[in-house]
């Protein structure tokens, strides 16, 4: 990626100070949607990294990771698997609680979404404490998934969630850093 690029990449992320509560700067991706050129860079960059390795399915976490994960699938000819809030996915599923900045919730994925031994790779919009993405990743191997790499547009590396996925065993890719 250019360093020009990763500026214009950057300055088409919208900063929303004190949302969703004080003291959280959003960082907000539907500016950069919006943007043709930026979006489909993007999703270019993304790609390149695991080009001629075969994947067999793209697993996007709920609810921007659907947008990125989706477009990512359809450029790689892959297979897309959502990964959803509990109580949304139709057919059965497998859960994974997962740590919140306070808290934890649920997250799953239908038992039956990946043959056992197929190649994923993990998209999300964003990546901060890696509480979602850990959990994301657990419940895709569960069901058999090898988790080849993750791959997040945003990454906020003072929280860490990075370093944690790199632990894990699995490869990170990102494109933009805000401290
Ligand atoms: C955001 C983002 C990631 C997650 C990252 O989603 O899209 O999924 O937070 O945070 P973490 O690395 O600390 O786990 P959010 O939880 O806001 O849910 P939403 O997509 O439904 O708005
Ligand atoms: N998820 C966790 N932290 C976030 C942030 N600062 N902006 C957007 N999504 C997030």
């Amino acid at each position: 990626m250019t360093p020009e690029f990763a500026q214009d990449l950057k300055a088409s992320v919208r900063a929303i100070p004190d949302y969703p509560k004080p003291g959280i700067i959003f960082r907000d991706i539907t500016t950069l949607l919006g943007e043709p050129r930026a979006f489909r860079r993007a999703i270019d960059e993304l790609v390149q990294s695991w080009a001629g390795s075969k994947i067999d399915k793209v697993a996007g976490i709920e609810a921007r990771g659907f947008i990125i994960g989706g477009a990512i699938a359809h450029q790689v000819s892959s297979g897309f698997v959502p990964i959803r809030k509990k109580g949304k996915l139709p057919h059965t599923c497998v859960s994974m609680e997962y740590a919140l900045e306070y808290g934890t919730d649920k997250i799953e994925v239908h038992v039956d979404a990946i043959t056992p031994g197929e190649r994923v790779i993990l998209v999300d919009d964003l990546i901060a404490t890696g509480g979602t993405a850990e959990g994301a990743i657990k419940l895709l191997r569960q069901i058999g998934a090898e988790v080849v790499a993750a791959c997040f547009v945003i990454d906020l590396p003072e929280l860490g969630g990075a370093a944690k996925i790199r632990a894990m065993g699995v490869p990170v890719r990102t494109l933009v850093a805000f401290e």
